[in-house]
């Protein structure tokens, strides 16, 4: 296949799993796959823009997995602390500006502060545009619009009426980011796990049983090039 004549989604979004089997099927620890999933994170950013892709938003931790171990708890924070200032150099290195999606108050205050670090060392970038969901979950993103929307009705600034789907649209932690053309889930699941149920609801979907530490650029073209084959509808006909 002629790659250079594929249309690139403009914004891909990706489910990472599959970090916890990987490792065990080599007989180490789950922590050992989510560091070697952090590392293989940083090479497909890279790719994606390579490719083309403009947007690229990746699951890190949901709502629900609070639920794990402490131990694998604790060793995804330490990892997210560790990658969050990597990713400030690779964000300055690449262009790349980025924004967190998720409640970020139940987090450490150092991770905290380290995010918005992040965010706002990188926002006049204008390479990749990377999102990143921690402590995320669609439907508390979508409880936490709500009550913002309905605080601003309480004081005066909007009337119910004047709701919309393009203004609840804006109260979302996706605010000014386009929706996912492409979702990619990794590792065998066929299911959404609590990931951009709103903004996923024309995109495509994609799975593979790849699991993520091992997913590659070549990956990453497969799933294009299976893009490439669907015919987008959004209900027309
Ligand atoms: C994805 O890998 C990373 C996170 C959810 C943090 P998993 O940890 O879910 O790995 P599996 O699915 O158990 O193999
Ligand atoms: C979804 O994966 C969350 C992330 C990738 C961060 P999980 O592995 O937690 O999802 P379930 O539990 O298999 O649905
Ligand atoms: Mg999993």
């Amino acid at each position: 296949m002629d790659r250079s004549k594929l249309t690139i989604p403009r914004h891909v979004a990706i489910i990472l799993d599959g970090n916890g089997r990987w490792a065990k099927s080599r007989g180490m620890p789950r922590n050992y796959g989510h560091s070697r999933g952090a590392k293989n994170l940083e090479v497909i950013c890279e790719d994606a823009w390579n490719i083309g892709i403009k947007y690229l938003t990746v699951y890190l931790f949901s709502t629900e997995n609070w639920k794990r171990s402490k131990e694998e708890v604790d060793g995804l924070m330490k990892l997210f602390r560790s990658y969050t200032k990597t990713c400030i150099k690779t964000a300055e290195k690449n262009n790349m500006k980025v924004r967190v999606l998720g409640d970020p108050t139940a987090l450490d205050e150092d991770l905290q502060e380290s995010l918005r670090q992040l965010v706002e060392s990188s926002k006049d970038h204008t390479g990749l545009h990377f999102q990143i969901a921690i402590n995320y979950g669609s439907r508390d993103e979508i409880v936490r619009a709500i009550r913002h929307v309905a605080s601003d009705c309480l004081a005066g600034q909007i009337r119910p009426d004047e709701i919309t789907e393009e203004l609840f649209s804006g109260y979302l932690d996706t605010r000014d980011v386009p929706d996912p053309d492409l979702l990619i889930r990794t590792s065998g699941e066929l299911r959404l796990s609590n990931y951009l149920m709103w903004q996923l609801a024309y995109s495509e979907f994609y799975f593979t049983d790849v699991p993520w530490p091992a997913f590659t650029k070549e990956d990453l073209w497969l799933a294009i090039e299976q893009y490439n084959g669907r015919e987008r509808r959004y209900g027309g006909n």
